[in-house]
């Protein structure tokens, strides 16, 4: 589809959901259904990229998810830790900064020297920036931020009387805009505790679709209702709404 004359998002975040049913529903193994979702979103993060689109955000692992089996949170563990030279060489190949937002804790030294090689090497590159939410929650999030805002205060580098909305989205994971556009995949609708400050204006998109298949065409689909809404932040457009 051809993107050019649209009003695009500036930020479109995902939440990876219906692997496991993908991958049930086809008498494959959850694992299986996993593998797929990973093989997409390298495809489709591709795609969104050369359409212009700044900024992604994928939700891929969430603090909660602990709550899973052994075997699955093992095996979503290692799938990320098995994967990051794979997305290093994607990232190098489609000049893209990835960034990690998550918690540290539970995450293996080796993982996180990966994530953080990851992250450094990828800096040289400002036009694309991958946002991968893992061991994430916008809870977690916000908890972490007021921690280190307290620190700040204490260490009399942040003058607490100055602390606004803007100020104190720079304590967050990572210094990204707010989202546009937010889909979440497979049919559930809510969020799942995903980027819950950034999301605050965010224009929701539920297809029913599973991940594995939220292929370039269902996201062309997901573009054409953005360009659609009328978004309003809390004001009216008294011009637009005499005419
Ligand atoms: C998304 O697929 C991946 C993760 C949440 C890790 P699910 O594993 O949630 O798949 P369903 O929702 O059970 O189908
Ligand atoms: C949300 O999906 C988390 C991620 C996609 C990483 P879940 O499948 O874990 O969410 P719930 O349990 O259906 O709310
Ligand atoms: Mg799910």
């Amino acid at each position: 589809m051809d993107y050019s004359k649209l009003k695009l998002p500036n930020h479109v975040a995902i939440i990876v959901d219906g692997n496991g049913r993908w991958a049930t529903e086809k008498g494959m193994s959850r694992s299986d259904g996993h593998n797929e979702g990973f093989l997409n979103l390298k495809k489709l993060s591709a795609y969104i990229f050369s359409k212009n689109i700044k900024y992604l955000s994928a939700y891929l692992f969430s603090t909660e998810n602990f709550k899973r089996s052994k075997q699955e949170v093992s095996f979503l563990m290692n799938l990320l830790t098995g994967k990051l030279k794979e997305i290093l060489d994607f990232c190098h190949e489609e000049q893209i900064k990835a960034v990690f937002s998550g918690r540290k804790e539970n995450l293996s030294n080796s993982v996180l020297k990966a994530m953080e090689k990851i992250e450094k090497e990828t800096n040289i590159y400002k036009d694309k920036v991958f946002n991968i939410c893992f061991n994430y929650g916008g809870h977690a999030e916000i908890v972490d931020a007021v921690k280190k805002i307290v620190k700040d205060v204490e260490n009399s580098k942040l003058d607490i009387d100055k602390l606004d909305e803007n100020t104190f989205s720079k304590y967050l994971y990572n210094d990204l805009p707010p989202v546009d556009l937010m889909i979440r995949t497979s049919g559930e609708q809510r969020l799942s505790n995903f980027m819950l400050w950034q999301n605050s204006y965010a224009e929701f998109y539920f297809p029913k679709t599973y991940f594995p298949d939220f292929n370039a065409d269902e996201f062309d689909k997901a573009i054409i209702e953005y360009t659609k809404r009328d978004r309003r932040y809390g004001g009216i457009d008294y011009e637009k709404k005499n005419n």
